[in-house]
């Protein structure tokens, strides 16, 4: 089942509305809705289609997630490509983020870490997960060291999504910057001038000088030589694919644009509609108004108090109504939060039927949705406590030793080529797998790895010829085979052509200059 949010609009709806979508401010239009199918259209993103999530779900072998299924995360750009190459035994990355600027998430912030540990559950793909804590210095009211404080204390609830510590890294931008990085945002940074970046962005005069550099920080990830120590100094070693909102596409769009031109792939990008505010669509989540959102922090009365107290309610205005006439799910909040986070399909779908046709009350649909929070929020809770500084770094850790590039990929590979035993034991053990996967990545095609370097990684020259064998291993098909033979014959008849036009030419120059003289 998908949300009960509707895609499409016509010209004049849309001129009525006067939505913004940027990284920094989202609020709705006149209508107090979201016009979702506005954005695509807009920012020239595509639709994810229900043959795309059956190609996801066919090559992974797991079910989609509900937020794919319901169609929350519904937009997308290349993810078609990301899956094409992987069926073709491909692999990539991904790279998400957060902006510390608040003690604790909202539950709107668990939407895209939990479709990314599933992402990188079905996928066996690394992560890495940027925290912009330079970011929210430079847009909200915050010293540089609460921002740092910030970000490691998000992060712990970002670890608690689950995320694999082997194979994720979380760094914050003021500590990593490191000169592969900066290398990274320095030629991006050439590549877009200040009335682009006006244009994507709405800088003005008073935007501070970091404001408008900043942009090429939270693009630079996506090319996977700022982490050699994952993978390697090749900026095509790896394809990426970012899961987020769809507020932070314009930072996706600018990277997208300059990729080429600095010798990269396009980042890839899956992208979900809002988790909308307790208030109504129309609101914002805002840390200065608690009764706003629900936060991982909050105790199991809050949540119950915030609910009854303050979800907007689609639901008639006396039970008589709501009997009458059922309710609004285009604009409940108890709904539309059900959506992202209730999983049994049959269960919602029941409730759609019954509240919408008015059998069921408002405070009814309340009460599942406490019961659905709360267990939630307090499991949450309860992973988070588990992670202690010492947990935390090893995440944060890039220095340790190099990764192992192929090891980065090890349940994606024992799934394709069979299991590889990684013995117990200390160092001497851990060099003996090293030196395996090593002997591998070399009949793989890869050579020795540089100093800092994960191990194994494909380097430019390598990743060449494998792509070049991989080209005439997917030699074309009998029917492209003719498609190229008419190319090639209409290519001999047009220079046949062009060499008779320039010899007749030059006869007829010779015969000027006979003429002169
Ligand atoms: P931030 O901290 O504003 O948000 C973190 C992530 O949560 C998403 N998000 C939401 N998703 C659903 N419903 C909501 N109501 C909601 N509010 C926020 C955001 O889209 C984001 O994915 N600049 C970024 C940090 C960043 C980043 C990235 C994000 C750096 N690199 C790469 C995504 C991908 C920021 O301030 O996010």
């Amino acid at each position: 089942m998908r949300a009960d949010l509707p895609m499409t609009t016509t010209k004049e709806e849309e001129e009525e509305s006067e939505q913004v979508v940027t990284p920094w401010d989202v609020s709705a239009g006149a209508d107090g809705k979201i016009d979702y199918a506005k954005l695509v259209r807009e920012f020239g993103c595509s639709e994810i289609d229900a043959h795309l999530i059956e190609r996801m779900e066919k090559c992974t072998r797991t079910k989609a997630h509900p937020f794919l299924r319901r169609g929350l995360f519904f937009a997308h750009r290349e993810l078609d490509e990301i899956v094409t190459a992987y069926e073709r035994g491909e692999k990539f990355y991904l790279y998400t983020g957060r902006g510390p600027s608040s003690e604790s998430l909202h539950l709107g912030h668990l939407v895209p870490f939990q479709f990314t540990k599933w992402l990188q559950d079905a996928f066996k793909v690394p992560l890495v997960i940027q925290l912009t804590d330079d970011e929210k210095f430079l847009w909200k009211d915050l010293q540089l060291e609460d921002c740092r404080r910030l970000a490691r204390e998000n992060a712990k609830d970002i670890v608690a999504c689950g995320f694999n510590p082997e194979t994720t890294f979380i760094f914050a931008d003021a500590s990593y910057m490191c000169s592969s990085f900066y290398v990274n945002m320095v030629k991006i940074a050439k590549c877009v001038t200040f009335n682009q970046a006006k244009g994507i962005f709405g800088f003005t005069g008073d935007s501070n000088i970091g404001q408008i550099g900043f942009p090429p920080v939270q693009a630079a990830p996506s090319f996977p030589d700022c982490f050699p120590h994952m993978f390697g100094m090749n900026k095509k070693s790896l394809k990426c694919l970012i899961p987020c909102a769809i507020d932070q596409d314009p930072y996706f769009r600018m990277t997208r644009d300059v990729s080429h031109r600095i010798g990269g792939y396009k980042p890839a990008l899956v992208e979900s509609r809002f988790f909308p505010a307790l208030k109504g669509e129309s609101g914002k989540m805002s840390a200065s108004d608690p009764t706003s959102a629900i936060y991982v922090t909050d105790t199991a009365k809050e949540i119950k108090n915030k609910i009854n107290k303050h979800a907007f309610s689609g639901g008639g205005a006396t039970i008589e109504e709501q009997r009458e006439n059922g309710a609004n799910l285009e604009v409940d909040v108890p709904w539309k939060w059900l959506n992202f986070f209730l999983e049994d399909d049959e269960k919602l779908k029941e409730i759609g039927e019954k509240y919408g046709s008015g059998e069921m009350l408002t405070g009814e649909i309340k009460q599942i949705l406490v019961d659905v929070l709360t267990p939630m929020v307090e499991d949450h809770q309860k992973r988070r406590a588990l992670v202690t500084d010492e947990v935390l770094d090893v995440y944060f850790n890039p220095k340790k030793i190099p990764k192992v590039f192929l090891d980065l990929f090890r349940e994606y590979e024992e799934k394709e080529f069979g299991k590889w035993e990684k013995k117990k034991g200390g160092d001497a053990e851990n060099d003996d797998l090293c030196a395996a996967l090593e002997e591998k990545m070399k009949l793989e095609g890869a050579t020795e790895n540089e100093e800092g370097c994960a191990i194994g990684a494909p380097k430019s020259e390598d990743w060449l010829r494998i792509r070049k064998e991989r080209m005439q291993r997917d030699a074309p098909t009998e029917g492209s085979k003719s498609a190229l033979k008419k190319a090639a014959k209409i290519k001999v008849a047009a220079e046949k052509k062009a060499a008779e036009k320039a010899a007749k030419a030059a006869a007829r120059g010779e015969a000027a200059t006979c003429n002169k003289n």
